[in-house]
């Protein structure tokens, strides 16, 4: 299994020249036999449980925490695995995964990950991986906004490099169409269904109005405003967000932010499949799933089905938290999630 870890790192060479090969060795990747439910159970029994109440203390306290876990587990797995990378600062000279666009300043929830670990580390020092905190985590935030419920194979190992370098090519961007999306995540081992159904998870937390805006105002040389987007949900996105130019997606201020799904911003449900089919998905990624052919059968049943959607969901984020893991004696188990022992 190892060796399937420097695929990972593709995203300068030829993708399509070892996609038959790549895909091949994700799928067993995926398979992953040696993550297990229960993994703590004799070296660090509360582990699960010193997550589970840190989460939910966090979320009661601020919910929008709860939309950060959940997409920080995303943004782990699809760079480097599922392997705590996203949570390393950066060293001297290596700007870390933090550093990208896509992740500074928006990912949240690290506070959160931080404590649980701190936790952990009281009672069952250098024994439970930041990696597996993270994918508790989002199994927490799973149920607690959504009350899907699942178990998550553990065992996963820290990995000891991160790199802004990486985010491209393994993180798909949000201007995405169908067929991109689903090729990004099926160099991940993911199926275009897996990715429709993962996608619901934009039904809770927000956007930075600079990942959307272009469909309020410079969509193209005819068309100022994106077609695809309900004309009144734009009029009122664009009492949200200034005109794109100049773009200060550093400036924070200059930069609101907008619930991704606006009828239940907070509850992890099927609403947000409802939206899309209303023209008023918020993305540019949104709003394809259901526009094209590929994917927009899976949006109609996830729309009317939101419990089949929800047991998807659950088996997905399983799938989802085994790529490209490193399990066994590969990688390390942190002391602090923030940086490599
Ligand atoms: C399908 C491809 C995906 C794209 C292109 C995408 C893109 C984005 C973008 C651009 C944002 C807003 C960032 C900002 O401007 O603040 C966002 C937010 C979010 N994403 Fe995704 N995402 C995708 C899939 C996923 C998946 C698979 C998950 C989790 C399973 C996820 C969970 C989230 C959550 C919960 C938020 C809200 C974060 C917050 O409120 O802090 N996304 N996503
Ligand atoms: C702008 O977008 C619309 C809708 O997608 C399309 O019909 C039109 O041809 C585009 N115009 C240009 C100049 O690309």
């Amino acid at each position: 299994m190892g060796s399937t870890r420097g695929f990972g790192l593709h995203s300068s060479v030829s993708i399509l020249s070892c996609m038959y090969l790549y895909l091949s060795l994700s799928a067993s990747t995926l398979a992953s036999p040696s993550l297990q439910v229960g993994f703590y159970q004799s070296t660090c029994p509360s582990a699960e449980e010193i997550v589970r109440k840190a989460v939910n203390k966090a979320v009661s306290y601020n919910p929008g925490l709860a939309a950060g876990i959940i997409r920080m587990h995303f943004h782990d797995c699809f760079v480097r695995g599922c392997d705590a990378s996203v949570l390393l600062k950066s060293t001297p000279g290596n700007p870390s995964e933090l550093e990208h666009p896509a992740n500074n300043p928006s990912l949240r929830g690290f506070e959160v990950i931080e404590e649980a670990k701190a936790e952990i580390e009281a009672v069952c020092p250098s024994t439970v991986s930041c990696a597996d905190i993270v994918a508790f985590a989002a199994r927490d935030v799973a149920y607690k906004l959504g009350k899907i419920q699942y178990e998550v194979p553990a065992g996963r190992r820290d990995g000891r490099f991160s790199s802004e370098k990486e985010i491209r090519g393994n993180l798909p961007p949000p201007i995405f169409n169908a067929q991109q999306l689903v090729d990004a995540f099926a160099r991940k081992g993911l199926s275009a269904d897996e990715m429709v159904t993962l996608s619901g998870a934009h039904s809770i937390g927000v956007s930075h109005c600079s990942s959307f805006s272009n469909r309020l105002y410079s969509f193209n040389a005819t068309h100022p405003q994106d077609p695809s987007m309900d004309p009144n949900y734009a009029a009122f996105l664009r009492t949200k967000c200034p005109p794109p130019s100049p773009p200060q997606r550093t400036n924070i201020a200059a930069d609101p932010t907008v619930v991704l799904d606006s009828v239940t911003p907070y509850r992890l449900d099927k609403k947000y499949f409802v939206e899309l089919r209303n023209h008023r998905g918020l993305l540019t990624s949104d709003q394809a799933l259901t526009n094209s052919h590929l994917t927009s059968a899976m949006v109609l049943d996830n729309a009317k089905q939101g419990s089949a959607w929800a047991d998807k969901f659950a088996k997905a984020m399983v799938r989802m938290g085994s790529i490209e893991v490193l399990t066994g004696s590969q990688g390390e188990i942190r002391k602090l999630c923030s940086r490599v022992n």
